[in-house]
């Protein structure tokens, strides 16, 4: 007889609530893991592109952390997002070429003593090789007030990249003279001496150099070396005198100018408060590349309310370039021996908003930063046909402008250059452009590395570099 059990009707509805509660609670936790922004909470910040996508992150770990104590007051090696290893180079490579003495046998500065001065005038325009190597040696300072993005660590297999202190904007401007009896300038010598020093470390050795981090700011610094060390990631201005083969986009990461004019501090000066309309500062005529400059100022030499600054900034002297900047609605930036220049930089922290007449531009942290925002991009062959530039300008309007001088007087603090450091800074922005590009360099070592254990060097393994033509050597 199929008479109901009322035992196994109750064990049925039972199983069916616990089926209906699991169901429900699988719900509910999924919810809390994705969060009502629709993505994954626990995610790497530094995968995450955009600065829209970080702040949602931030909110969302807030709700967790007191972000008080997260951004402790002091440099905690576990929140630091990248983890450097660097050569304790000899200080001729770094400190020395700025008149610095050792004391006692440290081949560094004493932080707590006086610091030594990076020389001023148009040679700070390249200095990021200095404020990173602050940024880093401070790092380990038990005394650090700030937290840091980038640590320090001792032990090169703990490290994600290895940090290469060598000064080469400085050694460039400053020493690239041949002064008998040698028959080479300082210059010169300290590349051949720094190729030397890398390629016969084992850190060198086991990455052939791929996770070396190498600071050639000044677009004519490293010449001699940098096809041999052509597998290192550089932080450059621009890839303008560069062979693809020895640097680009993918592996490479573009620092800002440290700017010369001032920053516009409290900036209340909005749309009409700035008379000049359009405001250009440098030189005219240009040894290369430089045609359209010229161009231009015969095309805008006759505009109402167009200003021209001969020269360089040093020249016109600062101030005065400044008040240039802060003046006007928009400053032109226009590709010169170089396709980039501290003067794209100068009109950020104006926020003046930067007209970019430049093909061939790379922009800092442009896989965070959308420039478009809060700069204005024209080709150079539209922008030399008669009435172009001035229509489009014109056709801006007030509302647009203020969106974008908005957006100027927020991002000016990533390209700002600090001792110490401060979130956001340009210090910072640097080394988490870099820890972006550490899985991909990891990616490329491991594969080097499958049959370099136990194979027979790096040339037969399959390495996939193409050595390009050595020069200078
Ligand atoms: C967060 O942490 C700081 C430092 O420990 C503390 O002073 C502050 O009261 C905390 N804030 C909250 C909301 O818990
Ligand atoms: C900017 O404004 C703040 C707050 O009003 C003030 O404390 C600071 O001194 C100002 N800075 C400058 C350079 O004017």
């Amino acid at each position: 007889m199929a008479e109901r059990n009322p035992q196994s009707g109750f064990a049925i509805r039972k199983a069916l609530f616990v089926w209906f509660g699991m169901a429900i609670i699988l719900v509910v936790v999924s919810m809390l893991y994705i969060g009502s922004t629709g993505r994954p909470r626990f995610i790497d910040r530094n995968l995450l592109p955009s600065e829209k996508a970080l702040s949602i992150y931030e909110i969302a770990n807030s709700r967790f952390k007191n972000t008080t104590q997260f951004q402790s007051n002091n440099c905690n090696p576990e929140d630091a997002i990248l983890k450097l290893y660097m050569y304790d180079l000899p200080p001729e490579f770094h400190f020395g070429l700025l008149d610095w003495k050792p004391e006692g046998d440290s081949v560094w500065p004493n932080l707590h003593g006086k610091i030594p001065n990076y020389p001023g005038g148009l040679n700070l325009q390249h200095s990021i090789e200095y404020w990173l190597t602050l940024d880093l040696l401070s790092s380990t300072d038990p005394t650090r007030s700030n937290p840091c993005t980038a640590v320090r660590v001792t032990d090169p297999n703990q490290a994600d990249l290895v940090f290469v202190p060598f000064f080469s904007s400085v050694s460039y401007n400053r020493y690239s003279k041949v002064i008998p009896p040698e028959k080479i300038s300082l210059n010169k010598k300290l590349q051949q001496d720094l190729v030397k020093y890398l390629t016969s470390r084992e850190e060198y050795k086991r990455s052939n150099g791929r996770d070396h981090v190498i600071l050639a700011h000044h677009p004519n610094s490293m010449l001699d070396a940098r096809s041999v060390l052509f597998p290192c990631v550089f932080i450059l201005s621009d890839f303008g005198r560069y062979n693809p083969n020895v640097a680009n986009l993918e592996k490479d990461i573009i620092a800002p100018y440290r700017h010369l004019a001032k920053t516009y501090i409290n900036d209340s000066a909005g749309f009409d408060d700035r008379p000049t309309f359009l405001y250009f500062r440098g030189a005219i005529y240009r040894k290369e590349g430089g045609n359209i400059r010229q161009e231009l100022y015969y095309l805008l030499r006759n505009e109402k309310d167009v200003e021209f600054g001969f020269g360089s900034i040093q020249a016109n002297g600062i101030n005065k370039a400044s008040q240039g900047m802060h003046g006007s609605k928009f400053c032109l930036n226009i590709a010169g021996d170089t396709p980039s220049s501290n003067r794209l930089f100068d009109a950020i922290v104006s926020h003046c908003v930067p007209v970019i007449i430049s093909d061939d531009i790379e922009l800092p942290f442009e896989d965070f930063l959308d420039y478009s925002e809060f700069c204005i991009f024209v080709r150079a062959a539209d922008a030399i046909k008669e009435g172009y530039l001035m229509g489009l300008l014109k056709g801006v309007g007030k509302e647009r402008w203020t969106a974008m001088w908005e957006r100027l007087k927020e991002v000016d603090r990533y390209f700002e250059y600090r001792y110490p450091s401060v979130k956001d800074d340009a210090v910072q922005m640097i080394w988490k452009a870099l820890a972006r590009k550490v899985p991909a360099i990891r990616l490329k070592v491991n594969r080097l590395r499958r049959y370099q254990r136990f194979g027979r060097g790096l040339k037969e393994s399959g390495d996939d570099g193409n050595f390009p033509i050595i020069s200078g050597f």
